[in-house]
Formats: C-alpha cells, sequence, structure tokens
C-alpha cells in the first residue's frame, strides 16, 4: 500500500464494441491530474468538444477527490478508474477500497438543501446523463458511475 507505481491498460472488449481504459492510481491529491490527462487523451482520440470536456473532468474531479479525501481516513489507498467507451457514451467509473459511506446522506439534488454538505455528488448527477452510487456505511468500498452522452457515435 502507499506505493507510487500506476497501472493503465487498456482493452477491447469486442463483443460489444466497447474499449475501456483502465488507471489504478494511489489515493493522494496529486494523482488526481493523472486522471484528468487520461481523460482529456480521450477526448483528443474521440475529438470531443472543449465543453463537454470541461464537464467531464469536472465530474471526474469531483468523483476521485472524494476517494482520495474521504475514503481512506489519512491512511494509503488506491483508486481505481475505468473510462467505459460504447456507441455513442463515455462512462466513468470510480472505485476505492476505503471506509465506505452512505450515499443517502450527501444532499440530494432538491434545492435548499445543497448548503448542507458538500457540492461534488450534486455536480455529478447535474452533469451526467446517467449516475449510480454504491456504497455503505462500515462496509468498505464505494463505487460512483455516471455515464454522460455523447453527440456523435465514439
Ligand atoms: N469515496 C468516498 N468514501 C467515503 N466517503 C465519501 C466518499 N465520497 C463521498 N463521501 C462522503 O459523502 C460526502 C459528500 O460528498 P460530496 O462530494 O458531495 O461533498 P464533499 O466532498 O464533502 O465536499 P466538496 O465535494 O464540495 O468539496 C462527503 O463529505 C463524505 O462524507
Ligand atoms: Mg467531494
Amino acid at each position: 500500500m502507499g506505493g507510487e507505481a500506476t497501472l493503465v491498460e487498456t482493452t477491447d472488449e469486442e463483443r460489444e464494441g466497447m474499449r475501456t481504459v483502465r488507471l489504478r492510481v494511489p489515493a493522494r491529491a496529486e494523482y488526481v491530474a493523472l486522471a484528468r490527462l487520461a481523460l482529456s487523451g480521450l477526448a483528443d482520440i474521440l475529438t470531443l468538444p472543449d465543453e463537454l470536456l470541461a464537464d467531464l473532468k469536472l465530474a471526474l474531479t469531483e468523483a476521485v477527490s472524494n476517494s482520495v479525501r474521504h475514503a481512506y481516513a489519512g491512511g494509503a489507498g488506491f483508486v481505481s478508474i475505468a473510462y467505459e467507451l460504447t456507441g455513442d457514451a463515455l462512462a466513468v467509473e470510480v472505485v476505492d477500497d476505503g471506509k465506505g459511506f452512505d450515499p443517502e446522506r450527501p444532499p440530494p439534488l432538491e434545492g435548499e438543501e445543497l448548503t448542507e454538505g458538500g457540492l461534488g455528488i450534486s455536480i455529478i448527477r447535474t452533469i451526467a446523463d446517467e449516475f449510480e452510487l454504491h456504497s455503505r456505511p462500515g462496509v468498505r468500498g464505494s463505487r460512483l458511475r455516471f455515464v454522460k452522452r455523447l453527440r456523435q457515435p465514439v
């Protein structure tokens, strides 16, 4: 644990025409930029518009930052990020093996309560076309997944 090695792996899931790029980084703030860089690289390959890339980067940053800041309570750990290209969408999955939490406790999207607690999860939900968050307090791990539809086939 706590090692600085990173692993980047590209796989071709031919059956579903899905392409997935995986990145696993130490749960440290300085690696959030690496996750963003991978997204920029993919956006180049896909020729995504700047505005879409900016939205994706914001959502990704919030998701990875949560795993970095909240999952391991100052201890060492890793965050895994999968970038999945399917048809006309990009799905991003951010997984940690941290302490887990109650996803119902972060503020829901409906207005007033936004002042309570943080904004990260609400931002991701606003940007994403689909959103899933799986975690339970007292059970290790968290898996956040969001899907953004692209206005073009990829
Ligand atoms: N991966 C995670 N592991 C453990 N707890 C998490 C994780 N992600 C989120 N949380 C919990 O959910 C809360 C809400 O997250 P959210 O990103 O919405 O706000 P924040 O991180 O507190 O603040 P902000 O994102 O605005 O800086 C966090 O404060 C934290 O308690
Ligand atoms: Mg946050």
